[in-house]
């Protein structure tokens, strides 16, 4: 099989790549990736000598490029990751995610129709649910009810790509899943940040009062479940996949102290986030009885091989926090 990823160089899709490449002897992968701020190669450097890996940097929007690698690498299936992904940038600005997440899947999906491409996985998220009162989960059929710019960019691309299996046939299904950690996240989302923040004795912000519940998926949890979908989802359905890991921010936050040993007097309240969800939950149990999927990694061991991870490559850290980074840190935590 070769396969076409898109956002490889990312955190969830370079762990794709990797896992594919280690697990999958004879299946080819070809990284399509802009590089955008969360794009970076080190991400792939293990894969990057791999015979059955090639990188070619581009816009997934742009749909002439993608048709000639769909037929020059004779692709049978996309693996669609690349996206604008972080809920915060969408609040300082919202356009780049509409031009990728919609406008770039729009271009995947007629670069797949034109080509009649065998199958596609469309990657999404369980914010696109909204947030959720106790007791209920989402399972797949939960009204859409996205709440930031950055949920509701994946809602309209998830309904873009659903209707390209009703209207064209295409062999396409759609993930949802739970908020992902793990070696390799770009140390803007919760868990990287706040670990990178501890290691080097800098404040830990917590937006409100840090009572928000998420569910944690460790990420190779995910591209496991993704691969599920890959070779066992039906077209036109959509799989959550979950980590059967709730909780707060707080206590998320008091486990990183905990663990990397830094004190507590690091815990800073800021400012809330506009619009910010306060629960997320779902149910996989579609994915567990459909393709035989479940979660793996428990979250304690979880946490502690990421915060290893971190740990041992301050290097890579240090290079992805340094320019452009400060910028964005100043942009969204100096007015709180
Ligand atoms: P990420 O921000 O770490 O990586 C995104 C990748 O896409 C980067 O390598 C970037 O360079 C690339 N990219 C962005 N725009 C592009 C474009 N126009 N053309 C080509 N490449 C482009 O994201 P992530 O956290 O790895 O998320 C991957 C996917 O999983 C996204 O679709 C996201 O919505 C979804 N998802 C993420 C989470 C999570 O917790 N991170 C949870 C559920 C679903
Ligand atoms: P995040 O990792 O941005 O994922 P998402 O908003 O997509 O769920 O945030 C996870 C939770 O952590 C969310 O409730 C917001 C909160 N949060 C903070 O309290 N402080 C921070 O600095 C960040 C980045 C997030």
């Amino acid at each position: 099989m070769n396969l076409l990823v898109t956002g490889g160089a990312g955190f969830i899709g370079s762990a794709f790549v990797r896992l594919v490449l280690a697990t999958q002897p004879g299946v080819r992968v070809v990284n399509l990736d802009s590089l955008t701020y969360a794009g970076n190669l080190e991400n792939l450097a293990a894969a990057a000598e791999h015979p059955g890996y090639r990188f070619v940097r581009g816009d997934i929007a742009d749909q002439p490029l993608v048709e000639s690698l769909i037929a020059s690498e004779k692709v049978d299936a996309i693996v669609h990751f690349a996206a604008e992904s972080h809920v915060d940038r969408s609040i300082l600005s919202s356009k780049p995610f509409f031009d990728t997440n919609v406008l770039g899947t729009l271009s995947l999906l007629d670069a797949a129709r034109k080509t009649k491409l065998a199958r596609f996985v469309h990657v999404s998220t369980d914010e696109v649910y909204g947030d959720i009162d106790p007791p209920h989960e989402a399972d797949e059929q939960f009204p859409l009810r996205a709440s930031s710019p950055y949920s509701a960019s994946k809602a309209g691309s998830d309904l873009l790509a659903l209707s390209y299996v009703r209207t064209f046939g295409l062999n396409l299904s759609v993930t949802r899943a739970s908020n992902n950690y793990g070696p390799f996240q770009f140390p803007e989302k919760l868990i990287p940040l706040m670990i990178s923040n501890a290691l080097e004795g800098r404040p830990l912000p917590i937006y409100g009062d840090g009572l928000q519940v998420r569910d944690w998926l460790f990420a190779d949890d995910h591209c496991r479940g993704i691969w599920a979908v890959l070779t066992k989802g039906a077209a036109g359905e959509v799989y959550n996949i979950g980590g059967n890991c709730s909780l707060p921010n707080i206590e998320v936050v008091h486990r990183i102290l905990a663990a990397t040993g830094a004190p507590e007097s690091l815990l800073t309240t800021v400012a809330d986030r506009p619009g910010h969800d306060r629960r997320y939950a779902l149910t996989s149990a579609k994915a567990e009885r459909e393709l035989g999927w479940s979660p793996v990694m428990n979250f304690e061991e979880g946490l502690r091989l990421t915060i290893d991870w971190y740990r041992a490559n301050p290097g890579w850290v240090q290079r992805v926090k340094s320019g452009a980074y400060r910028d964005y840190y100043a942009r969204n935590y100096g007015a709180r």
